[in-house]
């Protein structure tokens, strides 16, 4: 269009034209690929998430600067990435949805600095940020200049860490380096399905390196990841699901970490009793129980999000509200590994701790644990050294921490569940607790090694000692008299006894040594 010709009418038509062609991405045979592979766009799963009409697009026309490979002549609007802000149930909340349709969602220079960017923005206002990830990985053509790119976004990942919640969603192919950035953010949900996997190395090399034969699905799909390597916090059924986990994550988090996390009126009274919850725990102590009945019964109208629902499952972790309050739960289950704590469930509890921490969300910890677990397996994997995290994360944070000891809670794994020198601010028992250094049976092998050695009937000597310690130590109240129990508590009061401790600690202030940063045992 020469200068002459130009009218305002015409103006606003070249606009409007090249708005649309930014939004056909990389046009529409490719779009056509991406729904046969049951994929949404960029820009429709962005729709998902955002409330109607509230997305506000930023830097829709960049493009590659590269020209290697012809990427000059390839180039196309948006550089694989849509970027911007929007409403999510009327708060704000960042994002970037990588479009696979765009050069294969890969990154290059332009697509790092729009992540950037939006990253920037969300860190000066203080709003979440979700990431779509579909993406080829590192733009080949745009050589090491593309993994400069991830370095930018890795940078910003760290940086904003602590600062804002960074929720990634896993919507299609991530393999090499490009796991990384979702690794640095605090929440990763990952859809089900072929078209949905993440590795740092693809079954093909694999094959070579190792002569291991692998599907794609069985190294790095969704439900190996949510069930074996801890990487994937939330299972998501289809693209809907994971926008939808996302949307509901979002509504139990603080914008930043100034802010309290949203208050909601759940209409659940404060004062009411938790129904039967006595009649889930057996009395006898060996019997499992699943301790998430408790945690619906507790919590308002029974609603549980739960973190690492498939991973790690002997501990228990997850978001609710009590009395209309946030609130981050950590329970034991016994139904798994008797609800002893492995180095999975340590570093999954550790995590989930440090992230309430960050985020102002006081915690809840529900204890039945007989303690961590023996062997050499877990020895040699470095129990020690995991087991230490879930100590780190409880001593450090600054947050209410309110415990109450359901049922068992023996050795390292009684303090590691917040017990008061560690920190915890009040520490609730029900009649069912049983606390102790070690469980009866091998403390009366330790206390009367030389008794059992000398006895005519050890069998007999051992079920009467153990007995005894039961007596002594199988009870709350033995604790209770040392003082270590802040009280002794009717099982239908729990919700009643954490929602007075909440409301009392609701301007707890506690401050620590300053410092660079703490070292937790990694
Ligand atoms: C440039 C790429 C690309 C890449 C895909 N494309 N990956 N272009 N660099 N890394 C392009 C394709 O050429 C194609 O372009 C379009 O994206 C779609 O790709 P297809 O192969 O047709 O799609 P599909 O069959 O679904 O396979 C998807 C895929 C495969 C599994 C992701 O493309 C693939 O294996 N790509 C390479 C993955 C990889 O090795 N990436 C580098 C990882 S290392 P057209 O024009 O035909 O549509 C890494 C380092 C990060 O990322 C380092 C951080 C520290």
């Amino acid at each position: 269009m020469s200068q002459e010709e130009k009218t305002m009418d015409k103006l606003i038509q070249e606009l409007k034209n090249m708005k649309e062609k930014a939004y056909q991405g990389g046009g529409e045979d490719r779009i056509k690929a991406q729904h046969s592979k049951g994929k949404l766009t960029a820009r429709e799963r962005l729709a998902l998430l955002f409330d109607e009409g509230t997305f506000n697009e930023i830097m829709t026309f960049a493009t590659t600067k590269a020209t290697e490979f012809g990427l000059d002549k390839m180039k196309m609007y948006g550089d694989g990435v849509v970027t911007g802000w929007g409403k999510v149930d009327g708060r704000t909340v960042f994002a970037y949805s990588q479009d696979f349709t765009e050069l294969g969602g890969t990154l290059g220079e332009m697509h790092a600095n729009k992540i950037a960017k939006v990253y920037e923005l969300a860190l000066k206002v203080g709003a979440p940020v979700v990431g779509i990830n579909d993406s080829g990985g590192a733009r080949i053509q745009e050589g090491a200049v593309a993994l400069e790119g991830y370095g930018q976004v890795f940078k910003m990942n760290v940086m904003a860490s602590g600062v804002i919640p960074q929720i990634t969603i896993m919507a299609g192919p991530a393999a090499g380096g490009a796991v990384y950035s979702p690794a640095l953010t605090d929440f990763i949900i990952m859809i089900k399905g072929d078209a949905y996997y993440m590795f740092v190395t693809g079954p093909e090399i694999t094959k070579v390196v190792l002569g291991e034969e692998v599907s794609f699905q069985d190294l790095g799909g969704a439900v190996i990841h949510a069930t074996k390597s801890g990487v994937v916090h939330f299972l998501a059924e289809n693209e809907q699901d994971a926008i939808n986990i996302a949307k509901r994550l979002l509504s139990y988090l603080p914008s930043n970490n100034m802010e309290e996390p949203p208050f909601m009126d759940t209409g659940d009274p404060a004062d009411r009793d938790v129904k039967d919850v006595e009649q889930i725990v057996p009395t006898d102590s060996a019997k499992p129980f699943d301790m998430k009945e408790i945690i619906y019964r507790i919590v308002d109208n029974g609603e549980f999000l739960e973190v690492h629902k498939h991973w790690a499952q002997n501990i228990v972790v997850g978001f609710a509200r009590i009395a209309g309050n946030v609130v981050g739960i950590v329970a034991n289950n016994s139904q798994y590994l008797g609800a002893a704590i492995d180095i999975d469930a340590a570093d999954k509890a550790a995590r989930f701790i440090r992230f309430c921490d960050a985020f102002n969300i006081p915690l809840i910890s529900l204890v039945d644990t007989p303690g961590y677990i023996p062997g050499t397996d877990q020895e040699y994997k470095g129990i020690i050294r995991h087991g230490a995290k879930m100590l780190y994360a409880f001593a450090e944070a600054t947050v209410p921490k309110i415990t109450v000891i359901i049922r068992k809670s023996y050795g390292g794994a009684h303090i590691a569940m917040s017990i008061k020198s560690l920190g915890a601010d009040l520490v609730y028992a029900w009649p069912t607790a049983e606390i102790a250094v070690t469980g009866p049976e091998g403390a009366v092998r330790i206390l009367y090694k030389k008794e059992i050695q000398a006895s005519s009937n050890p069998d007999e000597f051992i079920k009467q000692k153990i007995a005894e310690y039961r007596k002594l130590f199988a009870n709350p109240y033995w604790s209770a008299e040392k003082g270590l129990i802040d009280d002794v508590i009717e099982p239908k009061d729990t919700r009643r006894v954490i929602v007075s401790a909440l409301e009392m600690l609701r301007n707890k202030r506690e401050y620590r040594y300053p410092k660079k940063h703490g070292n937790i045992p990694l």
